[in-house]
């Protein structure tokens, strides 16, 4: 299975087993960490820790993120870390994302966790096992690039994200109602960056060559975009 194939099978997992993943499976993640795309002028930090690290939380082990204070630098946590997500799932380990768990001792510069660890929790078996908005309510188009972006994991399952295709370019606004207005901001800024993501990784499968990732405007007001 590719990660774009992993889209259409990854769920939130928060059943684990006790035992943990093997050393070397810990030992490839790290390598993928190291390695990971970030988008221009991001450089995030990354760290594997384990359950006596955490406060709350599902998951036995978990990635932390590290970033500056910026809108920018948490949608590229959501960008790197879905790509991330998706690789986990992958490679049959279990991930989900965590804004309410906390690591113990957390320094000024902790943003998000990505918990992980062994499951026999199954993948899911297509489009239809996902609970997600019709894909109008969150593109203009219906389309391969869409569907996937649809599918995207976001905090609440809010889908703060408004898909419009032009020539060679997709782009991702804030679309935040209801519930959406009261969640702290930063949660739907990794959104807009996991969303990202999944355009990307479909666009690519499309063979289309990405030329350009983007973050544009702030607040409400902020976009992603790819140009190919
Ligand atoms: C930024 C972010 C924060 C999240 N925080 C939590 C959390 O604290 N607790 C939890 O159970 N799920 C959390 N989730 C998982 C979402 O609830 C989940 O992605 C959404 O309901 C869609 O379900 P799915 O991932 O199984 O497709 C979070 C997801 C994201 C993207």
């Amino acid at each position: 299975m590719t990660l774009y194939e992993t889209i259409f099978a990854r769920r939130s997992v928060r059943r684990y087993d006790e035992e943990p993943p093997d050393a070397a499976a810990l030992s490839e993640l790290q390598r993928y960490l190291d390695n990971v795309g970030q988008l221009p002028g991001q450089s995030a930090g990354f760290e594997i820790v384990d359950r006596d690290r955490l406060k709350g939380g599902f998951a036995p082990y978990a990635i932390l993120a590290y970033s500056e204070e910026s809108e920018a630098a948490c949608v590229n946590i959501g960008y790197t870390l879905q790509g991330v997500d998706l690789w986990l799932q992958n490679q049959g380990l279990g991930s989900v994302w965590c804004g309410m768990a906390t690591p113990l001792g957390k320094s000024p510069d902790y943003r998000i966790l990505l918990g992980f660890g062994r499951t026999s929790m199954p993948h899911r078996k297509g489009e239809d096992d996902f609970k997600r908005k019709g894909i109008l309510e969150i593109s203009n188009e219906d389309n391969a690039v869409a569907r996937a972006a649809r599918l995207a994991p976001s905090a609440v399952n809010l889908q703060p994200w408004f898909l419009t295709f032009s020539d060679r370019q997709v782009e991702a606004k804030v679309n935040v109602r209801g519930i959406g207005r009261v969640l702290p901001g930063r949660l739907w800024l990794f959104d807009m960056g996991i969303v990202l993501r999944h355009i990307e990784l479909a666009l690519t499968h499309e063979g289309k060559v990405v030329k350009e990732l983007a973050v544009n405007g702030s607040g409400r007001s902020l976009s992603v975009s790819v140009r190919y």
